[in-house]
């Protein structure tokens, strides 16, 4: 069977790492999925992101689901997060044209379930009865624990540790090395911020850091960056 291929939505970052991290899963011999390039507004078409091109921008998302590519989206920032969100949602890709890549180095437990457009890097490892929404992406050495419902587009930073029970909203950013106690509510678009304990339920677009975490600010609605 030929590899199914896979485009990037993002550039140096998440859509990078993701990028490589399917190359390696070639060379281990899982030729499910093959990645042939980025769509990202902020680059020149034609342009070389590590070893593989800019294929267009995001209006060209049609032309490529017409000649039957699939979809990854990494294309998230702590604030804006929603504006991203949507800018994502109208481009329209059927849930069948999303990708859902999981490292053959990931450990996950046989009754996990993904959303499609979920990508699960290397060393991961996923307990049992956990629900992923689509677009999750869940980075290097992260610890998920069982029976946690996880809404869409959430991010788990490297080495993040995330308890059991939890209930996570869409769009939430779990940061590198940052603890979750179980049993949680985490609101839409909250963010855990890097290396913090977080034993406190978050509300909608509240960042919490610290040890214990506490209350830092809320996320902003609009485009920073
Ligand atoms: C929490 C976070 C979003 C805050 O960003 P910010 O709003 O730009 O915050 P600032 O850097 O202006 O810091 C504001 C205050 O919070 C403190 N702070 C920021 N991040 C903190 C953290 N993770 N833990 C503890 N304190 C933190 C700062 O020391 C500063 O304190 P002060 O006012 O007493 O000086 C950011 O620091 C963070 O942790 N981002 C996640 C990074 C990550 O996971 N990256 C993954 C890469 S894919």
């Amino acid at each position: 069977m030929s590899s199914k291929q896979i485009i990037m939505l993002g550039g140096v970052g998440n859509a990078s790492v993701i990028a490589a991290a399917i190359k390696d899963a070639r060379r281990r011999g899982y030729d499910e999925w093959d990645v042939i390039g980025y769509l990202n507004d902020r680059m020149q078409t034609g342009e070389d992101l590590e070893g593989l091109p800019v294929l267009g921008t995001l209006a060209d998302v049609q032309k490529f689901l017409d000649k039957g590519c699939y979809f990854i989206n990494t294309i998230y920032r702590i604030d804006g997060q929603d504006l991203r969100i949507e800018m994502f949602e109208k481009l329209g890709i059927p849930d069948e044209r999303l990708a859902t890549f999981i490292h053959p180095l990931a450990y996950s437990a046989g009754n996990t379930t993904f959303g499609p457009g979920t990508a699960i890097m290397p060393h991961v490892s996923l307990s049992s009865g956990t629900k992923f929404g689509r677009c999750c992406l869940v980075f290097a050495n992260a610890v998920v624990g069982h029976n946690d419902v996880f809404g869409d587009h959430c991010h788990f930073a490297a080495q993040s540790c995330t308890g059991s029970y939890l209930k996570v909203g869409r769009g939430v950013h779990v940061g590198m090395n940052a603890s979750v106690r179980e049993n949680l509510t985490l609101g839409e678009c909250s963010v855990v911020g890097m290396g913090s304990v977080l034993i406190s339920d978050m509300k909608d677009y509240e960042i919490w850091a610290g040890n214990p975490a506490k209350f830092l600010r809320l996320a902003k609605k609009e485009l920073t960056s």
